[in-house]
């Protein structure tokens, strides 16, 4: 998966190890723990995608992944948590981008980095929104090989 190895690239020199904890945004089947060797954890509100990994229904028992929508990650895991969290081709169906994103930047570490990969034609007004609660440090335009804009972000001070 093009998209989860050129994300993985951006994060290993911003200090992404085996010890991090990364929070995978709208994670479907959690193929991104295969790639994100770390602590994983993930919100995903479709339980069918989630026990599609082998792993998947411990993880929910666990209470390593929440069953739920970007918009409720404030009902889960502690504040400042996060090392990472990535949002992999989901935020454009948050119905509420605000206070999905606003609980992303709680959950996050005050140096923590999240990473969203941004679906082609929805990237604009996603991006407008993740301007109010982060600063782009990186942006990658879509290439041949990856269609999805690529957004790494440092929150910015509540
Ligand atoms: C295109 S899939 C991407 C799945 C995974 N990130 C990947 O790259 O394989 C979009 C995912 O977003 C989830 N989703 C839909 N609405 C959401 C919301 N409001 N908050 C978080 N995830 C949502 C869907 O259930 C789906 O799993």
């Amino acid at each position: 998966m093009e998209k989860f190895r050129a994300i993985l690239n951006k994060i290993k020199p911003l200090g992404f190890s085996k010890k991090s904890k990364l929070l995978d945004i709208g994670c479907g089947t959690c193929i991104s723990k295969e790639f994100f060797l770390c602590d994983f954890y993930g919100i995903e509100p479709s339980k069918n995608l989630v026990v599609q990994h082998p792993l998947g229904q411990e993880m929910i028992n666990n209470k390593k992944v929440a069953i739920d929508i970007a918009e409720n990650l404030g009902n889960y895991f502690s504040p400042k948590k996060f090392d990472f969290i990535i949002c992999v081709t989901a935020a454009h169906h948050f119905k509420e981008p605000k206070k999905a994103l606003r609980a992303i930047r709680e959950k996050l570490k005050e140096t923590g980095i999240v990473v969203f990969s941004l679906l082609k034609n929805t990237e604009k007004q996603t991006e407008y929104e993740v301007l109010k609660y982060f600063r782009i440090i990186n942006k990658t335009r879509p290439t041949a090989q990856m269609k999805d804009t690529i957004l790494v972000c440092s929150p910015l001070p509540t």
